[in-house]
Order: structure tokens, then C-alpha cells, then sequence
């Protein structure tokens, strides 16, 4: 398995592929072909096998409604392994690859918190951060200081690129 941490534009149709195997829904993979086209992805790192897509990580900007902040806040999502190769610890090791990769001040998401809380993810309510109002959504909202402290002073209501709120 080969990390890739540079996707191209010819990526395009194997990420595409791999979200709509691998998510119940098309929002996945719609949502990674809007922010694609819109240049709206900070960061987006892939995972080889034999020339096969088997692994994927995007990141977009987010910001914390009424804190003006000079640090860099990432929103990862989609993340996701090829249903082949799950369960086979590929996504932990390609999650820590991933995130030793990206120079950013702090990470959110949206995820199984039984996966993400292995890479030292915490509840985003434990740093007053929180998603919306959906309370079933905020259990699932997770937040990482890639350095002690990163997260002070950002406390209320995480707002992603607009394309995540769509149904
Ligand atoms: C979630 C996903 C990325 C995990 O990747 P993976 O390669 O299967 O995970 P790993 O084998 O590296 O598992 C690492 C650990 O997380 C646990 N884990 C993996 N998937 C999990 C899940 N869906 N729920 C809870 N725990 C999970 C594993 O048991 C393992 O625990 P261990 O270290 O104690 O053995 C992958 O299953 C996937 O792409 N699923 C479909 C799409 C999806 O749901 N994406 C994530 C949205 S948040």
C-alpha cells in the first residue's frame, strides 16, 4: 500500500469510485466532486494498491462562528478504505500518515469516534466546540489540537464550506 499525499486532477474518477462503493449514499462522493471542482480542498491524501484506489482523506477549511482566529482549522472528511481492505488496520495507519503529513493548528470531523479517539481525537463539546443542533451528529463530532493549547479560546458552533449542509 502506497501513501500518496499529492492526488492529482486525473484522480478524479478512482475517488470517485471509491466513495460510491463504500458509502450508503451519494453525498460523499458528490459532496469530494463539488469541493474538488470549487478548489475548496486544503488537503487531500490518497492510499495505492497495484495502481487500485483503496484509500482516501480529504480536508476543507472550517471556522468557528464568531471567533476571529488566525489558526489554520481543518475539516477532515471523507475518509474511507476500500471495503477490500477494511478491517486490516490500513485506516489507522493511513489516518496517522496522513495527519503527521498536514501542517494545520487543529482538526474536526465527523466520524465513529471508536476509530478517530485512536489517533487522540476528543469529544469536540470537551473544547466547547460543537456542530449544530442536531444532537445526534454532535455525539459524532470529534476535534484534535495537533498542539496542546491549539483549540483555546475557539469555543461555539463549527461552520464547514457550505456544500456540507446540503441534503
Ligand atoms: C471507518 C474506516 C475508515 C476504518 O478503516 P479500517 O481500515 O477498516 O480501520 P482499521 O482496520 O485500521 O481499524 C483501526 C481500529 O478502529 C476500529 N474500527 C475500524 N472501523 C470502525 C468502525 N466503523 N467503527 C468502530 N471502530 C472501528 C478497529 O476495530 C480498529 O481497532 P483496534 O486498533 O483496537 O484493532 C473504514 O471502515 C471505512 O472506510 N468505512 C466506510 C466508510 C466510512 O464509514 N468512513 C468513515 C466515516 S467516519
Amino acid at each position: 500500500m502506497r501513501f500518496d499525499p499529492n492526488l492529482d486532477a486525473e484522480s478524479g474518477p478512482n475517488i470517485d469510485h471509491l466513495l460510491r462503493a463504500n458509502f450508503p449514499t451519494e453525498f460523499e462522493a458528490n459532496l469530494v466532486e463539488i469541493l474538488r471542482s470549487s478548489k475548496r480542498i486544503c488537503a487531500e491524501h490518497g492510499l495505492w494498491d497495484k495502481g487500485a484506489l483503496a484509500g482516501y482523506i480529504a480536508y476543507s477549511p472550517v471556522r468557528v462562528d464568531g471567533v476571529d482566529s488566525k489558526r489554520q482549522i481543518w475539516g477532515l472528511g471523507p475518509m474511507a478504505i476500500d471495503a477490500d481492505h477494511q478491517r486490516q488496520g490500513h485506516g489507522k495507519r493511513f489516518l496517522g500518515e496522513s495527519l503527521d503529513y498536514i501542517e494545520v493548528d487543529a482538526v474536526v470531523l465527523l466520524g465513529h469516534g471508536e476509530f478517530y479517539t485512536k489517533h487522540g481525537f476528543r469529544p469536540a463539546a470537551d473544547f466547547g466546540l460543537h456542530f449544530g443542533d442536531d444532537r445526534t451528529r454532535e455525539n459524532a463530532f470529534f476535534a484534535l489540537e495537533c498542539w496542546k493549547g491549539a483549540l483555546e479560546g475557539h469555543r461555539g458552533r463549527v461552520i464547514y464550506e457550505d456544500v456540507f449542509y446540503r441534503e
